[in-house]
């Protein structure tokens, strides 16, 4: 049943997807996080406008499929734009967009579960809004919503195998095109999935680290 030796000399090849699955992972969790501050914050202010637009947002990108969002954004943005877009970008765009979506409502409610007496001692004291937001509360909703955040980037992960629809060579599109070549997909669809799973491993390893390190000033 399994044959690698004819897969083996490919191994090489579905590895060196692992660059472009980190590279696409790495930047949409940064975009995803930095906008998903953003739009929690606008989602727990007071300024109407803001507060609609941030909602109306979530459920936009919540609630239509990603690889819908991943092909528009590849090919049907240019056509709005008036030039192409390489498979990377568009997909660190689209994936940064998405996951935004999801951080944004893991932070809402990180953010509302840090004691409201806090806000008022800060509000009593004269801190500044965003002083006390960036110094007192965002650090403690941060600690509280640790495992949901490392949950979002174990799925953003995994989820970036669907950049194979927009043709970026990431490991699932490599592993796809060995089987194509080999007559034989078990052998390198399992590698794929191999590969994918240490990657959850690792994260789920580092988040454990900062989640003890993180304790260690309570
Ligand atoms: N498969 C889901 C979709 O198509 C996954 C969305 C991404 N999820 C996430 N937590 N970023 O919408």
């Amino acid at each position: 049943m399994f044959d690698f030796s004819r897969v083996t000399p490919s191994i090489p090849y579905i590895l060196e997807g692992i660059g472009i699955t980190l590279q696409i992972v790495i930047f949409a969790a940064i975009i995803g996080l930095v906008l998903g501050i953003l739009l929690a914050l606008c989602k727990i202010g007071t300024f109407k406008p803001l507060k609609w637009f941030a909602n109306f947002y979530t459920s936009i990108f919540r609630g239509t499929p990603l690889v819908l969002q991943l092909l528009l954004i590849y090919y049907a943005m240019p056509q709005i734009l008036g030039f192409n877009i390489e498979p990377i970008p568009a997909a660190i765009i689209g994936f940064g967009l998405n996951s935004a979506a999801y951080v944004s409502e893991i932070i809402r409610a990180g953010i509302n579960a840090v004691d409201k007496g806090q806000q008022e001692a800060a509000k009593a004291l004269g801190v500044p809004y965003s002083k006390m937001m960036k110094d007192i509360i965002l650090p403690q909703a941060i600690k509280n919503i640790l495992p949901s955040l490392m949950n979002e980037f174990i799925t953003l992960n995994k989820e970036s195998a669907i950049v194979t629809v927009i043709g970026a060579l990431d490991i699932m599109r490599r592993a796809y095109i060995v089987g194509g070549e080999t007559f034989r997909y078990l052998e390198p669809l399992l590698i794929a999935g191999g590969i994918y799973y240490v990657m959850t491993l690792v994260l789920t390893f580092l988040g454990q680290m900062i989640e003890k390190r993180m304790r260690r000033s309570d």
